[in-house]
Protein backbone atom coordinates (compact mmCIF):
# COMPACT_ATOMS: atom_id res chain seq x y z
CA UNK A 1 0.00 0.00 0.00
CA UNK A 2 1.14 3.39 -0.58
CA UNK A 3 0.92 6.03 1.89
CA UNK A 4 -1.42 8.89 0.41
CA UNK A 5 0.21 12.18 -0.66
CA UNK A 6 0.05 15.25 1.13
CA UNK A 7 -2.06 17.41 0.40
CA UNK A 8 -0.34 20.69 -0.91
CA UNK A 9 -1.38 22.93 -3.30
CA UNK A 10 1.22 23.88 -5.88
CA UNK A 11 1.73 27.35 -7.12
CA UNK A 12 0.14 28.24 -10.24
CA UNK A 13 2.47 27.12 -13.21
CA UNK A 14 1.80 30.75 -15.17
CA UNK A 15 0.50 33.74 -13.25
CA UNK A 16 -1.35 36.60 -15.26
CA UNK A 17 0.46 39.58 -14.30
CA UNK A 18 -1.85 42.26 -15.29
CA UNK A 19 -4.98 39.96 -13.09
CA UNK A 20 -2.13 40.04 -10.49
CA UNK A 21 -1.51 43.54 -9.75
CA UNK A 22 -5.55 44.14 -10.81
CA UNK A 23 -6.29 42.09 -7.66
CA UNK A 24 -3.72 43.52 -5.33
CA UNK A 25 -4.47 47.14 -6.35
CA UNK A 26 -8.18 45.78 -5.52
CA UNK A 27 -8.14 44.64 -2.47
CA UNK A 28 -5.19 47.54 -0.90
CA UNK A 29 -7.93 50.39 -1.30
CA UNK A 30 -10.32 51.20 1.12
CA UNK A 31 -13.49 50.03 0.03
CA UNK A 32 -11.98 46.78 -1.15
CA UNK A 33 -13.00 45.47 -4.84
CA UNK A 34 -12.14 43.17 -7.40
CA UNK A 35 -12.86 44.04 -11.58
CA UNK A 36 -15.91 41.91 -12.92
CA UNK A 37 -14.07 41.26 -15.83
CA UNK A 38 -12.69 38.45 -13.82
CA UNK A 39 -15.69 36.39 -13.63
CA UNK A 40 -16.13 34.81 -16.51
CA UNK A 41 -14.01 31.79 -16.27
CA UNK A 42 -15.13 28.88 -17.56
CA UNK A 43 -16.80 28.18 -14.18
CA UNK A 44 -18.43 31.50 -13.80
CA UNK A 45 -19.36 32.32 -17.77
CA UNK A 46 -21.41 28.35 -16.66
CA UNK A 47 -22.69 29.93 -13.56
CA UNK A 48 -23.43 33.33 -15.82
CA UNK A 49 -25.93 31.55 -18.20
CA UNK A 50 -27.55 29.75 -15.42
CA UNK A 51 -28.40 33.06 -14.01
CA UNK A 52 -29.68 34.07 -17.09
CA UNK A 53 -32.58 31.06 -16.82
CA UNK A 54 -33.36 32.26 -13.26
CA UNK A 55 -37.26 32.64 -12.28
CA UNK A 56 -36.35 35.74 -10.12
CA UNK A 57 -33.60 37.19 -12.57
CA UNK A 58 -36.62 38.49 -15.42
CA UNK A 59 -33.56 40.71 -17.52
CA UNK A 60 -32.68 38.05 -20.23
CA UNK A 61 -36.18 36.22 -20.98
CA UNK A 62 -37.94 39.99 -21.17
CA UNK A 63 -35.63 41.33 -23.37
CA UNK A 64 -36.29 38.39 -25.85
CA UNK A 65 -39.30 38.61 -25.73
CA UNK A 66 -39.52 42.37 -26.27
CA UNK A 67 -37.36 41.38 -29.21
CA UNK A 68 -39.66 38.86 -30.28
CA UNK A 69 -42.70 40.68 -30.37
CA UNK A 70 -41.19 44.38 -31.92
CA UNK A 71 -38.31 42.35 -33.95
CA UNK A 72 -40.30 43.34 -37.02
CA UNK A 73 -40.69 46.91 -36.07
CA UNK A 74 -37.13 47.44 -34.82
CA UNK A 75 -35.99 45.73 -38.48
CA UNK A 76 -37.98 48.13 -40.21
CA UNK A 77 -36.28 51.20 -38.81
CA UNK A 78 -32.64 49.70 -39.71
CA UNK A 79 -31.45 51.23 -43.52
CA UNK A 80 -31.50 48.71 -46.28
CA UNK A 81 -27.85 47.08 -46.36
CA UNK A 82 -26.93 48.04 -43.10
CA UNK A 83 -23.81 46.70 -41.27
CA UNK A 84 -25.04 45.71 -37.61
CA UNK A 85 -21.95 45.97 -35.31
CA UNK A 86 -22.67 43.84 -32.19
CA UNK A 87 -20.33 45.27 -28.83
CA UNK A 88 -19.80 42.02 -26.93
CA UNK A 89 -21.26 39.48 -29.21
CA UNK A 90 -20.66 36.63 -26.94
CA UNK A 91 -23.13 33.71 -27.68
CA UNK A 92 -25.33 35.68 -30.19
CA UNK A 93 -28.63 34.59 -28.39
CA UNK A 94 -29.91 38.04 -28.82
CA UNK A 95 -29.10 38.83 -32.24
CA UNK A 96 -30.83 35.31 -33.57
CA UNK A 97 -34.05 36.97 -32.28
CA UNK A 98 -33.38 40.03 -34.76
CA UNK A 99 -32.34 38.23 -37.68
CA UNK A 100 -35.37 36.50 -39.00
CA UNK A 101 -36.56 40.38 -39.22
CA UNK A 102 -33.57 42.24 -41.06
CA UNK A 103 -33.90 40.39 -44.56
CA UNK A 104 -31.65 43.45 -45.94
CA UNK A 105 -29.00 43.50 -43.59
CA UNK A 106 -25.47 44.28 -45.29
CA UNK A 107 -23.24 42.43 -43.08
CA UNK A 108 -23.78 41.09 -39.07
CA UNK A 109 -19.91 41.99 -36.99
CA UNK A 110 -19.73 40.37 -34.27
CA UNK A 111 -17.21 41.64 -31.72
CA UNK A 112 -15.71 40.13 -28.79
CA UNK A 113 -12.44 39.64 -27.14
CA UNK A 114 -12.70 36.14 -27.30
CA UNK A 115 -11.28 35.41 -30.83
CA UNK A 116 -11.79 31.30 -30.31
CA UNK A 117 -15.35 31.57 -28.81
CA UNK A 118 -16.00 34.53 -31.87
CA UNK A 119 -15.02 32.33 -34.91
CA UNK A 120 -16.48 29.43 -33.19
CA UNK A 121 -20.14 31.19 -32.89
CA UNK A 122 -19.57 33.00 -35.98
CA UNK A 123 -19.26 29.34 -37.94
CA UNK A 124 -22.67 28.09 -36.15
CA UNK A 125 -24.43 31.21 -37.22
CA UNK A 126 -22.96 31.17 -40.96
CA UNK A 127 -24.23 27.35 -40.82
CA UNK A 128 -28.27 28.77 -39.47
CA UNK A 129 -28.33 32.03 -41.69
CA UNK A 130 -26.44 30.67 -44.59
CA UNK A 131 -27.39 34.00 -46.70
CA UNK A 132 -25.78 36.29 -44.20
CA UNK A 133 -22.68 38.09 -44.28
CA UNK A 134 -20.78 37.86 -41.09
CA UNK A 135 -17.41 39.81 -40.44
CA UNK A 136 -16.19 39.07 -36.84
CA UNK A 137 -13.56 41.78 -35.23
CA UNK A 138 -11.78 40.13 -32.36
CA UNK A 139 -11.16 43.12 -30.43
CA UNK A 140 -12.32 44.83 -26.56
CA UNK A 141 -14.90 46.88 -27.10
CA UNK A 142 -14.64 49.30 -24.42
CA UNK A 143 -11.23 50.79 -26.59
CA UNK A 144 -11.39 51.50 -29.79
CA UNK A 145 -11.42 49.55 -32.99
CA UNK A 146 -11.70 49.56 -36.53
CA UNK A 147 -14.31 48.13 -38.59
CA UNK A 148 -13.53 45.72 -41.38
CA UNK A 149 -12.68 48.08 -44.99
CA UNK A 150 -15.35 46.75 -47.09
CA UNK A 151 -18.37 47.87 -44.85
CA UNK A 152 -16.84 51.62 -45.04
CA UNK A 153 -19.74 52.52 -47.45
CA UNK A 154 -22.55 51.00 -45.73
CA UNK A 155 -25.01 52.44 -43.33
CA UNK A 156 -24.13 51.08 -39.85
CA UNK A 157 -26.46 49.86 -36.61
CA UNK A 158 -24.82 49.13 -33.57
CA UNK A 159 -26.62 46.23 -31.23
CA UNK A 160 -25.74 46.46 -27.37
CA UNK A 161 -28.49 44.04 -25.80
CA UNK A 162 -28.57 42.88 -22.12
CA UNK A 163 -28.17 45.78 -20.14
CA UNK A 164 -24.27 45.45 -19.82
CA UNK A 165 -24.59 49.66 -20.17
CA UNK A 166 -25.48 49.46 -16.26
CA UNK A 167 -23.05 47.70 -15.63
CA UNK A 168 -20.09 50.42 -16.19
CA UNK A 169 -20.50 53.93 -14.04
CA UNK A 170 -22.96 56.32 -15.47
CA UNK A 171 -20.02 58.50 -16.75
CA UNK A 172 -18.02 55.49 -18.57
CA UNK A 173 -21.39 54.68 -20.11
CA UNK A 174 -21.83 58.13 -21.24
CA UNK A 175 -18.22 57.55 -22.57
CA UNK A 176 -18.64 54.42 -24.19
CA UNK A 177 -21.78 55.62 -26.45
CA UNK A 178 -19.66 58.07 -27.73
CA UNK A 179 -17.19 55.90 -28.73
CA UNK A 180 -19.98 53.89 -30.07
CA UNK A 181 -21.26 56.74 -32.02
CA UNK A 182 -17.16 57.26 -32.86
CA UNK A 183 -17.45 54.00 -34.45
CA UNK A 184 -20.34 53.44 -36.22
CA UNK A 185 -20.65 57.11 -37.80
CA UNK A 186 -23.32 60.42 -37.77
CA UNK A 187 -26.65 58.27 -38.80
CA UNK A 188 -25.94 55.38 -37.71
CA UNK A 189 -28.66 54.07 -35.69
CA UNK A 190 -28.17 51.90 -32.03
CA UNK A 191 -30.58 49.19 -30.71
CA UNK A 192 -29.31 49.05 -26.90
CA UNK A 193 -31.24 47.30 -23.89
CA UNK A 194 -31.34 49.16 -20.81
CA UNK A 195 -33.09 47.57 -17.58
CA UNK A 196 -35.35 49.67 -15.20
CA UNK A 197 -35.54 51.41 -12.49
CA UNK A 198 -38.92 49.17 -10.25
CA UNK A 199 -39.36 47.65 -6.96
CA UNK A 200 -36.48 46.99 -4.82
CA UNK A 201 -37.65 43.33 -3.88
CA UNK A 202 -38.03 42.55 -7.31
CA UNK A 203 -34.26 43.94 -8.36
CA UNK A 204 -32.77 42.41 -4.63
CA UNK A 205 -34.51 38.96 -5.79
CA UNK A 206 -32.57 38.92 -9.17
CA UNK A 207 -29.49 39.67 -7.73
CA UNK A 208 -29.60 37.32 -4.69
CA UNK A 209 -31.49 34.12 -5.75
CA UNK A 210 -33.01 31.62 -3.71
CA UNK A 211 -31.32 29.00 -5.50
CA UNK A 212 -27.66 30.73 -4.39
CA UNK A 213 -26.66 30.58 -8.39
CA UNK A 214 -25.78 34.46 -8.18
CA UNK A 215 -24.10 33.55 -4.90
CA UNK A 216 -21.89 30.92 -6.31
CA UNK A 217 -21.13 33.14 -9.36
CA UNK A 218 -19.95 35.91 -7.31
CA UNK A 219 -17.82 33.63 -5.09
CA UNK A 220 -15.97 32.24 -7.72
CA UNK A 221 -14.31 34.90 -8.44
CA UNK A 222 -12.70 33.85 -5.01
CA UNK A 223 -12.10 30.29 -6.26
CA UNK A 224 -10.35 31.70 -9.39
CA UNK A 225 -8.06 33.90 -7.38
CA UNK A 226 -7.42 31.21 -5.23
CA UNK A 227 -6.29 29.20 -8.31
CA UNK A 228 -4.85 30.99 -10.55
CA UNK A 229 -3.08 33.27 -8.43
CA UNK A 230 -2.02 31.06 -5.41
CA UNK A 231 -4.14 32.33 -2.89
CA UNK A 232 -5.90 31.13 0.31
CA UNK A 233 -9.35 32.56 0.51
CA UNK A 234 -11.39 30.57 2.45
CA UNK A 235 -14.83 30.62 0.66
CA UNK A 236 -17.09 29.84 3.79
CA UNK A 237 -15.18 33.13 5.37
CA UNK A 238 -17.21 34.79 2.83
CA UNK A 239 -20.86 35.32 1.51
CA UNK A 240 -22.58 36.74 -1.42
CA UNK A 241 -24.34 40.23 -0.69
CA UNK A 242 -26.60 42.40 -3.12
CA UNK A 243 -29.29 45.07 -2.75
CA UNK A 244 -30.05 48.09 -4.79
CA UNK A 245 -28.82 51.30 -3.56
CA UNK A 246 -32.01 53.24 -4.37
CA UNK A 247 -29.93 56.55 -4.05
CA UNK A 248 -27.33 55.56 -6.59
CA UNK A 249 -29.88 53.79 -8.58
CA UNK A 250 -27.65 50.75 -8.57
CA UNK A 251 -27.69 47.28 -7.75
CA UNK A 252 -24.26 46.91 -5.75
CA UNK A 253 -22.55 42.82 -5.25
CA UNK A 254 -20.09 42.72 -2.71
CA UNK A 255 -18.56 39.71 -0.86
CA UNK A 256 -18.91 40.29 2.84
CA UNK A 257 -16.32 38.73 5.43
CA UNK A 258 -18.10 36.75 7.94
CA UNK A 259 -15.58 37.60 10.44
CA UNK A 260 -11.90 39.05 11.02
CA UNK A 261 -9.51 37.39 8.63
CA UNK A 262 -5.92 37.05 6.95
CA UNK A 263 -5.81 36.10 3.18
CA UNK A 264 -2.58 35.46 1.32
CA UNK A 265 -2.45 36.14 -2.38
CA UNK A 266 0.90 34.95 -3.99
CA UNK A 267 2.26 35.72 -0.71
CA UNK A 268 1.02 38.86 0.09
CA UNK A 269 -1.26 39.24 3.23
CA UNK A 270 -4.58 41.22 3.33
CA UNK A 271 -6.75 42.16 6.65
CA UNK A 272 -10.46 41.71 6.30
CA UNK A 273 -12.40 43.02 9.43
CA UNK A 274 -15.28 40.99 10.50
CA UNK A 275 -18.31 42.33 7.67
CA UNK A 276 -16.12 43.99 5.46
CA UNK A 277 -16.69 43.52 2.09
CA UNK A 278 -14.96 43.46 -1.81
CA UNK A 279 -17.39 45.66 -4.09
CA UNK A 280 -17.49 43.51 -7.12
CA UNK A 281 -20.00 44.58 -9.44
CA UNK A 282 -22.44 47.39 -9.94
CA UNK A 283 -25.54 47.17 -12.17
CA UNK A 284 -27.02 50.39 -12.76
CA UNK A 285 -30.88 50.88 -13.77
CA UNK A 286 -32.33 53.63 -14.90
CA UNK A 287 -35.76 55.16 -15.95
CA UNK A 288 -36.76 56.17 -19.79
CA UNK A 289 -36.18 59.55 -19.54
CA UNK A 290 -32.71 59.04 -17.34
CA UNK A 291 -31.45 57.15 -19.98
CA UNK A 292 -32.35 59.54 -23.08
CA UNK A 293 -30.41 61.79 -20.72
CA UNK A 294 -27.41 59.95 -20.96
CA UNK A 295 -27.95 58.99 -24.35
CA UNK A 296 -27.99 62.52 -24.88
CA UNK A 297 -24.88 63.80 -23.40
CA UNK A 298 -22.98 60.75 -26.02
CA UNK A 299 -24.30 62.35 -29.14
CA UNK A 300 -27.32 60.22 -29.34
CA UNK A 301 -30.87 61.08 -29.96
CA UNK A 302 -33.74 58.87 -28.82
CA UNK A 303 -35.82 57.29 -32.31
CA UNK A 304 -38.16 54.84 -30.18
CA UNK A 305 -38.65 52.41 -27.11
CA UNK A 306 -40.08 49.36 -26.70
CA UNK A 307 -41.38 48.00 -23.10
CA UNK A 308 -42.59 44.67 -21.87
CA UNK A 309 -46.42 45.36 -20.45
CA UNK A 310 -44.94 44.91 -17.17
CA UNK A 311 -42.67 47.81 -17.76
CA UNK A 312 -39.52 45.90 -16.18
CA UNK A 313 -36.98 45.98 -19.39
CA UNK A 314 -36.58 48.78 -22.14
CA UNK A 315 -34.97 48.42 -25.26
CA UNK A 316 -34.12 51.80 -27.18
CA UNK A 317 -33.28 52.68 -30.78
CA UNK A 318 -30.74 55.91 -30.68
CA UNK A 319 -29.58 57.99 -33.52
CA UNK A 320 -25.94 59.32 -34.33
CA UNK A 321 -26.67 62.95 -34.38
CA UNK A 322 -23.11 64.41 -33.81
CA UNK A 323 -19.93 63.10 -33.27
CA UNK A 324 -18.03 64.08 -31.07
CA UNK A 325 -14.24 64.06 -30.19
CA UNK A 326 -13.23 62.64 -26.43
N1 LIG B 1 -25.71 43.24 -17.38
C1 LIG B 1 -26.53 42.28 -16.70
C2 LIG B 1 -26.98 42.82 -15.34
O1 LIG B 1 -26.36 43.69 -14.80
C3 LIG B 1 -25.83 40.96 -16.53
C4 LIG B 1 -24.78 40.89 -15.45
C5 LIG B 1 -23.53 41.37 -15.48
C6 LIG B 1 -24.95 40.26 -14.18
N2 LIG B 1 -22.88 41.07 -14.30
C7 LIG B 1 -23.73 40.39 -13.48
C8 LIG B 1 -26.00 39.57 -13.57
C9 LIG B 1 -23.57 39.90 -12.20
C10 LIG B 1 -25.85 39.06 -12.29
C11 LIG B 1 -24.64 39.23 -11.62
O2 LIG B 1 -28.00 42.38 -14.83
Amino acid sequence: MTAPLPHLAPPPARIDRSFLQDVIAGLRAPQKSLSAKYFYDRRGSELFEAITRLPEYYPTRTELAILDRYGPEIGAGLPPGAALVEFGSGSTTKVRRLLPHLADLGAYVPVDVSAEFLRSEAEELGRDFPRLRIEPVAADFTKPFDLPDDLKDAPKAGFFPGSTLGNFEPEMAAGLLASFARTLGAGATLIVGIDLVKDKAVLDAAYDDAAGVTAAFNLNLLTRINRELGADFDLDGFAHQAFFEENLGRIEMHLVSRRSQLVTVAGIPFHFASGETIHTENSYKYTVPGFRALARTAGWEHARVWTDPDGLFSVHALTASTIRRH
